[in-house]
């Protein structure tokens, strides 16, 4: 009987490490097989293999979501990408750089492209031939202009903290009609809030770790001009409310163009018909 349960006991393990073998396959071939420690219970990792770096207690014995999605990915990720630990960096160039705020930057990233493409949208509306408000127009093709470089500022700060920016999926544009202007005005408000939540709550996540130059960065360059934004955008949608007749729109698109496009007419991407035809070998170098 007793050489009956060992045997039966011996055959279970071999199971179930053949079964935990297989949540650690790896393409990669140097995600070695660990030891147990009998008493213990714990794994003990063979030397020179990835997983000595991992907590295998935690991997085996953790959720079982980890355990199902197994791979190496997860094992790393525990690892390398910040997990509970700041100081986790995945190559020297990522210094105290947590993972939590790298997810926040590239969700600002994600708002910046959103607040980019409305714009566009709008810009695209009021260009339309039956439409034909330049001043609106314009105004929005230098706002999506504006949220572009935002969002490759942010694109930037992260590669220069040695992270990984996240490029988001285009969204649809749910609306496609912005025929009334004091509406366009309000969202673009309301856009402008979301921005200004979500840099506050970036502010916030990096008080949290303590990352000193991103809350200067967010406050001193970023909050400011949020703010001001805010008030530019709320005073147009006051004055645009008093409009109630063609003449009237006609005249606040005239100031529009006249106050905001005329003066950076040069820059504005509402007139660009060509590619540039200088300079163009200097993505070559
Ligand atoms: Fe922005």
């Amino acid at each position: 009987m007793a050489v009956l349960i060992l045997c039966t006991t011996h055959i279970y393990k071999c199971l179930s490490l053949y079964a935990n073998r297989r949540f650690i396959k790896s393409d990669l071939g140097f995600l070695t097989y660990p030891k147990r420690n009998f008493f213990t219970k714990k794994f003990i990792p063979r030397r020179n293999s990835v997983l000595s770096k991992v907590d295998l207690t935690r991997f085996y014995n953790g959720s079982r979501a980890l355990m199902k999605n197994n791979t190496y990915d997860n094992l790393v990720k525990q690892n390398f990408s910040g997990g509970s630990d700041k100081k986790c960096p995945d190559h020297p160039g990522r210094h105290n750089f947590h993972k939590e705020v790298e997810t926040a930057l590239n969700e600002q990233i994600e708002m910046e492209f959103n607040a980019m493409f409305t714009y566009l949208s709008m810009a695209s509306y009021y260009g339309r031939s039956e439409v034909a408000l330049p001043g609106c127009q314009g105004f929005f093709m230098m706002m999506h202009q504006e949220e572009h470089e935002h969002a490759i500022i942010f694109l930037n700060y992260i590669l220069m903290r040695g992270g990984h920016s996240q490029i988001p999926p285009i969204t649809t544009q749910q609306n496609h009609d912005w025929k009334d202007i004091p509406k366009t005005f309000q969202t673009a408000v309301q856009l402008e809030c979301d921005v200004k939540e979500k840099l506050e709550e970036l502010v916030e996540i990096s008080e949290k770790f303590r990352d000193h130059q991103l809350i200067d960065f967010i406050s001193g360059e970023f909050l400011e001009e949020q703010n001001r934004s805010i008030q530019t955008l709320s005073r147009l949608y006051t004055r645009s409310k008093m409009v109630n007749n063609d003449v009237g729109e006609y005249l606040f698109d005239q100031h529009l163009y006249d106050s905001f496009v005329k003066p950076e007419k040069d820059k504005n991407l509402m007139y660009t018909m060509h590619l540039p035809q200088e300079g163009n070998t200097k993505i070559y170098k």
